[in-house]
């Protein structure tokens, strides 16, 4: 007989950081060595959905993510932030097991912030189970997941402190999505497959081997902070995607700088590079901010009234196949270009050497902006979520 039995759930959307963090000063309480800052991305295009069940039939705490069970012995990482918030809580969770149940919407590590959208999520569903509903608190419990997990508590604009101890690391908002409606993502996924090197051992090997990291973390970062800051605070789109560019960049720098070295980026994601580096010149002034995670897929930051033009370029230049077959875009409708503008930029991108290369992008996802998690109504249909 089932005496007991509670469901919760909530959807929680990926970021991507225009300031890097990467590296940590603790391992165990993931603080990172540098400030970091993120726009969150809208959930409608890239989340992760996450259904709790408690219930005293369930003989242990159990967890599904895309449909294969994970692993949540003691020491795992997510029975960790279980353990965590149930004792905050001052739980006592003999009789009341969990059954987790998580999907993402988009490629799990495949460098697009899976991890940030699963923990995010999984941190807010579990604090909103046991009364713990303070999104501050909250991103300090998911950076425990995973680091950059703790952005995606809040939307718009994110800064991550990193502080010095699990209180003062935490995600603090600099602006919501409202702050900036103009602003738009574009994400081109380059590669489904997952990750050669994860982020966290990518980031022990560039701390322990980069001598350049040091420098980046206590000159470098935190005057970019600040000036994208307020690059955001005053819409300065120009100022924005110089910041995010280099930082990206630099980020990049000390991957390779790292030994045996970290190649995130490929032949396509430098293809992109090269082509918005042509794109803003031949404008005179930035209008595509691109930035790349641990693997090669890339995030552009733009502007709204670009986004028609960008995208029919980007089908010019990676069409789905040598028949010329048109790229795929999901997320937001968008509209026509100017074709006299895309002939334009087409003829400068050819003339600079930018190759067109069929079949390398799988598919880009038009977005924007968004919230933090929200908890939703519809509970994800699962077996292993019933009583
Ligand atoms: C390159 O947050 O995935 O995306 O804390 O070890 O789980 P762990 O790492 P994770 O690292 C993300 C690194 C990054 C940059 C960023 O999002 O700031």
């Amino acid at each position: 007989m089932v005496l007991y039995y509670k469901i919760l759930t909530a959807r929680a959307s990926v970021n991507i950081a225009v300031i890097k963090y990467w590296g940590k000063s603790d391992e165990r309480l993931k603080l990172p060595l540098n400030d970091s800052l993120s726009g969150t991305l809208d959930s409608a295009d890239l989340c992760a959905t996450t259904s709790i069940a408690v219930s005293d039939t369930y003989q242990s705490d159990r967890l599904w993510l895309n449909g294969f069970e994970q692993d949540m012995s003691d020491g795992s990482t997510p029975k960790m932030l279980l353990d965590q918030i149930r004792s905050i809580a001052k739980v006592n969770h003999d009789n009341h097991k969990v059954h987790i149940v998580s999907h993402n919407n988009f490629p799990t590590a495949a460098g697009l912030a899976s991890s940030a959208a699963g923990y995010a999520c999984l941190a807010f569903v579990l604090g909103h189970l046991y009364g713990i509903e303070d999104p501050t608190e909250l991103s300090k419990l998911a950076r425990r997941g995973s680091g950059s997990a703790c952005r995606s508590l809040f939307g718009g604009f994110v800064h991550w402190q990193k502080g010095h101890d699990h209180d003062s690391s935490k995600a603090v908002q600099i602006a919501d999505r409202n702050h900036w409606p103009q602003m738009r993502a574009i994400i081109c996924v380059i590669n489904d497959e997952t990750k050669d090197v994860s982020s966290s051992v990518g980031m022990l090997r560039t701390s322990t081997t980069s001598s350049f990291v040091e420098h980046r973390c206590k000159v470098v970062v935190p005057d970019r902070v600040d000036r994208i800051t307020s690059a955001i605070l005053e819409r300065d789109f120009e100022r924005f995607a110089q910041i995010t560019m280099q930082d990206s960049n630099q980020f990049h720098a000390i991957c390779l700088d790292s030994y045996p070295p970290l190649l995130y980026l490929n032949d396509t994601s430098r293809e992109i590079i090269k082509l918005c580096s042509v794109i803003n010149s031949l404008f005179g002034k930035n209008v595509l901010a691109y930035t790349f995670d641990a693997g090669p897929n890339a995030c552009i930051y733009l502007l709204e009234d670009f986004v028609d033009q960008f995208i029919s370029i980007l089908q010019d230049f990676f069409p789905a196949s040598n028949q010329g077959s048109s790229l795929e875009v999901k997320g937001r409708p968008f509209g026509k270009p100017d074709e006299f503008v895309s002939k334009n930029i087409a003829d400068s991108l050819a003339l600079n050497g930018v190759r067109r290369m069929a079949g390398s992008i799988r598919y880009l996802i038009n977005t924007a902006l968004g919230e933090g998690p929200q908890l939703i109504e519809q509970h994800i249909e699962d077996a292993n979520l019933q009583p």
